[in-house]
């Protein structure tokens, strides 16, 4: 059973130092756009835009939840960015550098909230919420989603947000982008895959994380893995590996591995050399 405990002066002892730190940032969120950094204080952003209350089935409190909150597309449109734009997601960043993103696509189709408090209480007054075998305050920002329990696995639910980012992908990372392949095109919903799932472990021409190997400069990976092999190994490493650090992707079974494959050789084409 899930019991709740408002937040006090006293805040957990091993995020005293943090919060002493960046006590500035803690009460503000930082909204990139095009590069250009600005920060917003609950006050400021109530200047821009209309708080509401919204009420939610939440994931994360594993409750109803009443926030006060500022629609999240005005909040961004007021940072200046055009809803209509090719930007292609939202990176999201707390304060312990975790950084989910959300595609543009996701924003406009649901409903994103940038919560600031429970309703009716003081900007950054939140109950605790669970994470791992501590509790926190989601305080200052939390994004939520009035689509609540339903969309949970859908759209990230990032609390302590300290930093909003408009990212065009093909700009950030050019050389991982499959260039010249069509929007609705096997090796661009490939991309989408791999840049969804993969990416923050590999990268494609050095672009991307490094968890994982490198997967194609200077060799494609599709040049010395045959397709059934990659196939059933990114299904399930564990097959192939006991312990490996790569996790099963078994929802990916079928298409979205097929077009996995394809954006993997369409890069082939597309490498860098040292
Ligand atoms: C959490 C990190 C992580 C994620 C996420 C991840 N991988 Fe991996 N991957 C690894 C590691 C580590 C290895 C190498 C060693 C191993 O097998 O344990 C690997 C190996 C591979 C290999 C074999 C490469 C070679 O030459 O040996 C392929 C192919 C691969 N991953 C594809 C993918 C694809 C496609 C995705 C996304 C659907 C993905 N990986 C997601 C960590 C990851």
């Amino acid at each position: 059973m899930l019991t709740l405990r408002f937040v006090t002066r006293s805040l957990a002892p091993a995020l005293v130092s943090v919060a002493v730190a960046s006590s500035f940032a803690a009460e503000t969120l930082t909204i990139v756009v095009a590069g250009k950094e600005t920060r917003y204080s609950v006050a400021d952003l109530s200047k821009k835009t209309k708080a509401t209350l919204v009420e939610i089935d939440d994931p994360v409190y594993g409750k109803k939840m009443r926030f006060d909150a500022f629609p999240l597309n005005d909040v961004l449109a007021a940072a200046g960015l055009d809803l209509a734009s090719a930007t292609d997601e939202i990176v999201f960043t707390a304060k312990d550098g975790y950084s989910p993103n959300v595609s543009f696509d996701r924003l406009k189709k649901y409903h994103a909230f940038l919560a600031f408090a429970e309703a009716g209480k003081k900007p950054g007054t939140f109950g605790k919420v669970s994470q791992g075998k501590t509790r926190l305050s989601p305080a200052p920002f939390y994004v939520v989603w009035t689509e609540g329990k339903a969309i949970e696995k859908e759209v990230p639910w990032p609390y302590q947000l300290v930093k909003i980012e408009a990212v065009r992908f093909s700009e950030k990372f050019p050389k991982l982008y499959p260039t010249g392949a069509k929007d609705d095109s096997a090796a661009m919903r490939g991309f989408l895959t791999f840049k969804n799932e993969c990416v923050r472990c590999h990268s494609i021409n050095l672009e991307g994380g490094d968890v994982g190997p490198e997967l194609n400069s200077p060799k494609n990976v599709t040049e010395y893995w045959d397709p059934s092999t990659l196939r059933t190994f990114i299904e399930n490493s564990y097959a192939f590996r006991y312990r490996s650090k790569m996790p099963p992707f078994p929802q990916l079974k079928g298409k979205p591995i097929d077009d996995l494959l394809e954006y993997f050789r369409f890069m082939k084409d597309k490498k860098v050399t040292l």
